[in-house]
């Protein structure tokens, strides 16, 4: 299958060497605004170099494109490359808004190709058992969960012209980063019905903020607490979900392995009867866990939850006709999730997902549209 690359950035090259390791695509052009870096990209991978995603369409065949550059220019990259009837693979955040997102969905029916998004950790095994896992019931009824992305970004993090800014970036770490665990979570634990946040900025020198947390009920009833931060030393990226059955929780950074997830059966019984009665000497419920829960049974062979795991399902999908589970339209819960966070640390207010209709302030840019960034008046500084 022909793939090609827009932005020759950080990211650029894990797409290009998961490419490579499907051992079933050929890159045949990069593309990058700064016409050097595509040069430098292509001797390394392959492929001609290309000022631009339009000259690269104008010559070159791809099945498929890659779109590794700064957020703002995610949409309408995406809409020239649908126009031109090609499949694109958009870098997380997908879009910079719920507006944005619906113009490349027309721009997806109108098209032969289709939109697929990068959230690899969907992809990893670990992941995927989670999913299918809770979907069926086999873990228990959720009931509360904790979301953390705590990571560090210097302030020289910063320097590039697009970040930073409303425009370029699109937003702090609830969009930029903790949006991976976002999705994950949304993913494992269905619709979300509620959010109620707080975002502020701290420390960093940005538009937005660099600190986010939202307590969340979801349609299920479940409910739980997500915290987003760039300002955290010992960065961790985790979830845990308390179900009827048992604790899984995953622990790691930027990716994880089976071994970063866990799951802690609920006690039976006996053993429930005893907790709680002299809390000094308890051990933990822990102890009870069991080789044959569930979890552990269901464990097959480890693929990390990199790019290269969901570049290599999407390649699959694509070569047999089928549709790639991660399209963008199976988004839409996520970026519904950031825009309601920041509408509601915005206007403090509870916000439903039900509100976040065309007629919302905040449909169309995740600051609301108000002409000074909106996080000023209301967030702390
Ligand atoms: N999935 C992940 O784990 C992950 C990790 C890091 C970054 N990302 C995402 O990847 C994207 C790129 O991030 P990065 O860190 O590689 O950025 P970067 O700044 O290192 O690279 C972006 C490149 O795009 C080029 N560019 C900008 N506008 C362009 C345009 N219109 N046409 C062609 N080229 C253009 C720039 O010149 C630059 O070379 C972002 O959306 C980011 O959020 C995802």
């Amino acid at each position: 299958m022909k793939v090609a690359i827009v932005g020759c950035g950080n990211i650029s090259r894990r797409h290009a060497e998961a490419y490579a390791n499907t051992g079933r695509t050929e890159l045949v052009g990069a593309a990058d605004i700064d016409l050097g870096k595509a040069e430098e990209f292509v001797a390394k991978y392959g492929g001609r170099a290309y000022p631009s995603v339009a000259e690269l369409l104008a010559t070159e065949e791809p099945a498929l494109v890659s779109v590794a550059t700064p957020p703002g220019s995610h949409a309408e990259l995406a809409i020239e490359i649908l126009a031109a009837g090609k499949s694109v693979l958009l870098e997380k955040p997908p879009v910079l808004s719920l507006a944005e997102l619906d113009a490349v969905v027309r721009a997806e029916a109108a098209s032969e190709g289709s939109v697929s998004v990068v959230f690899q950790h969907r992809h990893g095994s670990a992941g995927l058992r989670a999913a299918d896992l809770l979907g069926r019931g086999a873990l228990g009824r959720p009931l509360v969960a904790v979301c953390e992305t705590l990571w560090y970004r210097p302030v020289s993090y910063f320097d590039p012209e697009w970040r930073g800014t409303w425009v370029g970036e699109g937003g702090g770490p609830t969009l930029g980063h903790g949006i991976h665990q976002i999705d994950l979570l949304l993913h494992l634990l269905g619709p979300w019905r509620t959010i109620d946040a707080t975002a502020v900025r701290l420390d960093r020198p940005v538009e937005f903020e660099d600190v986010s947390l939202a307590s969340v009920v979801f349609e299920s009833g479940a409910v739980a607490t997500v915290i987003n931060s760039l300002l955290s030393p010992r960065e961790l990226s985790r979830i845990r979900i308390d179900t009827t059955g048992g604790t899984l929780e995953v622990n790691h950074v930027y990716g994880y392995s089976d071994k970063d997830w866990t799951f802690h059966p609920a006690p039976d019984a006996a053993k429930a009867a005893t907790l709680g009665l002299d809390p000094g000497v308890r051990k933990a419920p822990s102890d009870a866990v069991a080789s044959d829960d569930p979890w552990t049974a269901s464990a097959g062979e480890d693929v990390p939850s990199n790019h290269e795991a969901q570049l290599t399902q999407l390649v699959d999908d694509l070569l047999s006709g089928r549709p790639h589970s991660t399209t963008l339209a199976s988004t839409r819960p996520t970026m519904e999730f950031v825009t309601a966070l920041y509408a509601s640390s915005i206007t403090a207010t509870k916000l439903h997902r039900t509100d976040l209709t065309p007629n919302h302030p905040f449909y169309q840019a995740l600051n609301g549209s108000t002409p000074e960034p909106g996080l000023k008046n209301s967030f702390l500084t």
